[in-house]
């Protein structure tokens, strides 16, 4: 793991948004594992603005999403679709066509997990792959566990995620389940690129980095990949001995 302590969560956008135009420039038709959450909307506004610049182009680009809730219209406002489109995918030129999702309505999740990890291999599998990480340690919706898990699956979310994401839903109650990449799904993409920001994160970010390769810090499966960077600013970055 290599680990990057910037100044704040505006140096790393750029750093990171940088990371995911570079890998587009070099190889235009790239696959790209995309993530949710505030923490990468400084990384999706500046692609976006190198796109809009005409610095690069996303039109042959297929993006993979982690996770989506289970049990919200799609075209729900909190529904991760609706929040791509809105912080990234209608500010750059992409094709929605090769934007993916999980479907958090199907009616045969288990149908529905294989065929997205079995599309994601199809297409080469994910060049660099985007995460945050929550403050119980989760990546996509990989909650803490007895076992990591491996391919997409259905899950049922935790407290602590429920406290977190509950500010968003003032509508409709938040949704208690969710489909996920698994932590296997998720180490198969090439390069990740795992980005945290501010105190709550700090004592995830140790048990990441530190702690020991734990399914109760499902993050801290990234240890076992061979090209991880971590992006944090000094306060989620407080805990760290090193
Ligand atoms: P956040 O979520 O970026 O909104 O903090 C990250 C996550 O839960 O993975």
């Amino acid at each position: 793991m290599n680990v990057f302590v910037l100044k704040d969560e505006a140096a790393i956008g750029k750093v990171v948004g940088d990371l995911f135009c570079d890998k587009v420039l070099q190889k235009p038709n790239a696959v790209l594992g995309l993530a949710t959450g505030a923490t990468p909307l400084p990384t999706y506004q500046r692609m976006a603005k190198r796109c809009k610049a005409r610095e690069v182009s996303f039109k042959g680009v297929t993006t993979f999403n982690l996770d989506e809730y289970c049990d919200l219209p799609v075209e729900h406002p909190n529904s991760y679709r609706s929040f791509m489109r809105a912080e990234l995918f209608d500010n750059i030129d992409i094709d929605l066509q090769n934007t993916h999702f999980l479907d958090g309505n199907t009616a045969d999740e288990f149908a529905q997990c294989a065929a997205f990890d079995a599309l994601i291999e199809e297409k080469g599998g994910i060049d660099l792959q985007l995460l945050g990480i929550g403050r119980n340690g989760h990546i996509g919706f990989n909650e803490p566990a007895n076992a990591f898990t491996d391919g997409t699956f259905k899950v049922e979310l935790t407290p602590s995620t429920i406290a977190a994401n509950s500010i968003y839903f003032t509508d409709v109650p938040m949704p208690r389940y969710a489909m996920t990449m698994g932590v296997g799904s998720i180490l198969r993409a090439k390069e990740i690129v795992l980005v945290a920001t501010g105190s709550a994160k700090a004592e995830a970010v140790k048990a990441m980095v530190e702690g020991a390769i734990d399914p109760q810090c499902p993050a801290s499966a990234l240890q076992k990949h061979e090209n991880v960077a971590i992006y944090l600013d000094p306060a989620a970055a407080a805990l760290l001995s090193r």
